[in-house]
């Protein structure tokens, strides 16, 4: 089991304010941003382009952190491409991939907008197909049989809700694409350091500022082998080339063709600190402890008056979302900040899909949670949600 109040020392942050924002952006524990801190303070040198010390060390402390990702995932390490953040990957595959004319795509009907807009933004060339989740945000992996044809290139699907906190039947999914032989994209975002990632899709997208607690501007994808002659590079320039001569160049091996420009190189010495940190705990450990907060939050809201609790107790993960006496979730949110420090997020958070699914277009108040929470902060916001309910 994880110590909970050895943790929440490592987040100073928390003296001040409840914070119940983390599937927006996780807080950052001392020893990451000290990771950050120590390339600034001793190897502030840009990568591959320099053949003194401190841009070697720099570079070969950044391939270590591919190296730690890919190990972990049981990846090879070319397999691996940064990125800033999870919208960033879901586009590098949505813009590079070589559909032909005719193609289809499948996404369900409570993506997040970054595992939405993406394919949206193709139906001019390909044929956008959308499965339809139940009242509770689940997707039953059955419906897919309906939507599937020779010309599926892709299914895109987000492991967990980042609305209502769903969680999705990946595994189940995973064994339909393959007997299609259909690429299979996970959209980790909510799941990635909260929970143990048992499945292994074809394409995988992280944040690396969310679960498992790096610094915001990092992320990655994980690409199969196989599946990269299909994904041209979208952004070309410093680090994508072997050569070039007159008219032509040629491309360098993934994952550096992948990564153009100058990359976050502070970041991702944070982003392997947070991995460290992460696993020290357990993700497994994670994963039993917030479940726990979780099915409290969702129960103690469920019985204040007048207040919808959304999806399923015993399919969510980390994430509560609520509406209350058709309370204009922001002023909700507004009354938790300036009463009790409480941070939560309020609104459609980037799924206006899942919102209409779940009937609630206006928006809902979230709690999200991770292992730095604790029962105080709970009741902290039970209670005046309490006094909210009573008073609106
Ligand atoms: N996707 C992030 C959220 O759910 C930004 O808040």
């Amino acid at each position: 089991m994880l110590n909970n109040t050895l943790i929440r020392k490592d987040f100073p942050i928390l003296e001040e304010y409840t914070y119940l924002d983390s599937a927006s952006t996780s807080l950052t524990p001392i020893p990451v941003i000290d990771a950050i801190n120590e390339y600034y303070l001793k190897y502030n040198a840009n990568i591959g382009r320099g053949a003194y010390k401190i841009s070697i060390e720099a570079g070969s402390r950044f391939e270590n952190t591919r190296k730690l990702i890919s190990k972990t995932l049981n990846t090879s390490p070319e397999e691996i491409i940064f990125t800033k953040n999870t919208t960033e990957g879901i586009n590098l595959i949505s813009n590079g991939f070589q559909f032909k004319k005719g193609d289809n795509v499948i996404i369900s009907n409570i993506e997040h907008h970054s595992n939405y807009i993406p394919w949206l933004n193709l139906k001019n060339k390909i044929n956008i197909k959308i499965l339809q989740a139940n009242k509770y945000g689940i997707i039953n992996p059955n419906d897919l049989h309906e939507l599937i044809d020779e010309n599926t290139r892709i299914i895109s699907i987000s492991h967990i809700n980042n609305a209502i906190g769903s969680l999705q039947p990946i595994k189940e999914i995973q064994k339909i694409a393959k007997d299609k032989g259909i690429i299979l994209m996970v959209d980790c975002a909510q799941s990635y350091g909260h929970i143990p990632l048992d499945i292994k899709a074809d394409i995988m997208v992280f944040p690396g500022h969310k679960g498992i607690m790096g610094p915001v501007g990092t992320g990655f994808i994980y690409i199969k082998k196989e599946i990269q002659k299909h994904i041209k590079p979208v952004n070309l320039g410093g680090g994508t080339i072997t050569t070039t001569q007159g008219e032509e160049f040629t491309l360098e091996q993934s994952p550096h063709c992948y990564e153009a420009g100058t990359q976050n190189i502070a970041g991702i010495f944070g982003l392997k600190k947070a991995i460290e940190y992460t696993n020290t705990i357990g993700i497994e450990n994670i994963d039993k402890y917030t479940s726990k907060l979780t099915t409290k939050l969702y129960e103690e809201l469920n019985q204040i008056e007048n207040i919808k609790v959304y999806g399923k107790k015993d399919n969510i993960k980390n994430i509560v979302s609520f509406s209350l006496n058709n309370l204009n979730p922001h002023d909700v949110s507004k009354i938790l900040d300036e009463t009790g420090n409480i941070c939560v997020r309020s609104g459609h958070h980037c799924t206006i899909p899942t919102l209409n699914q779940i009937e609630c277009t206006q928006g809902t108040i979230r709690a999200s949670l991770h292992c730095y929470n604790n029962q105080e902060d709970i009741e902290k916001l039970i209670e005046i949600i309490n006094e909210i309910s009573k008073v609106f």
